[in-house]
């Protein structure tokens, strides 16, 4: 059994998340970085008794559409899935439900699902410190076990997510971040970008049509140059803050079968 971690994850906080999981396997692992949308080398790598982790985060409580796309061109080969959304502390709405379709019709068979608080990518302020101490002893328990009962041989049987069809309607943000002063043109924004929306030529520009403010640009800009506008910023805020204020706890899907 090999353990394959699939991550789309712009600044960081998916990613931590699935390696809380992912260090408590002790065997074999092999990384995919959706965020780099050719999966060609996948193709036909995933055997049956192998297990996928498929972590994204929640954008508008959905999967975002390059992560997606990415997954939907993965042979799953009836691997097992763990299933990880991590959200900024408001809600994941259709994004667990909308990752089970996408999992099951690449030929994944999904066996539990997670849905994880990270600190918000844009709005800082909530779910900050995210995955903390709690969340992290709370992740390293579940891996431990669905990884314990794997090697015993126990079987999953089907479960279900919260979600609903048709998946709640995403049209992006119309918020981008936008290089400033700071910027010395050194590329590092464009080779993150997943969605090819800053210039190779010229990083100062963004397409904004393309951009899916994903906020990779602006944390692997180490001149701290790219930023969304503040007034924008703080008015999206301010509407976010009951919603996001309250503390939101991981939750935790499957159906255990003898
Ligand atoms: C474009 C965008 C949309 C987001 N939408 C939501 C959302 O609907 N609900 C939520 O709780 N968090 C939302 N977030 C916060 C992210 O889900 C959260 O910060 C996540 O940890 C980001 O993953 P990353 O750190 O791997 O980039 C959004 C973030 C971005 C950038």
């Amino acid at each position: 059994m090999k353990l394959y971690e699939m991550v789309f994850s712009p600044t960081g906080g998916t990613k931590k998340v699935c390696d809380i999981f992912s260090n408590e396997f002790q065997g074999e692992k092999r990384t995919f970085d959706l965020m780099k949308m050719d999966l060609s080398d996948c193709k036909d790598e995933i055997m049956s008794d192998d297990i996928c982790l498929i972590a994204v985060p929640s954008f508008g409580g959905r999967v975002p559409v390059p992560a997606a796309e990415s997954l939907k061109k993965v042979k799953g080969n009836h691997a097992k899935a763990v299933l990880i959304t991590v959200f900024g502390n408001r809600a994941y709405d259709d994004t667990l439900l909308e990752l089970k379709d996408i999992a099951e019709a690449s030929g994944f068979v999904c066996i539990a699902a997670i849905a994880a608080i990270a600190e918000h990518s844009i709005m800082h302020q909530f779910g900050t410190g995210r995955p903390d101490k709690q969340d992290q002893e709370e992740l390293k328990k579940y891996a431990a076990q669905i990884f314990q009962m794997l090697s015993e041989g126990h079987t999953f049987g089907a479960f279900v997510v919260p979600g609903k069809r048709p998946y709640r309607e995403y049209k992006g943000l119309p918020l981008h971040p936008k290089a400033g002063k700071l910027c010395n043109e050194c590329g590092a924004c464009v080779s993150v970008c997943p969605v090819g929306a800053i210039s190779k030529e010229n990083p100062k520009v963004t397409d904004n049509e393309t951009c899916i403010t994903c906020m990779g640009c602006v944390a692997v800009c180490s001149k701290h140059a790219r930023k969304l506008n503040p007034i924008l910023l703080a008015v999206a805020s301010n509407k976010m803050k009951k919603v996001c204020s309250n503390r939101k706890e991981n939750e935790i899907y499957d159906k255990w079968e003898g």
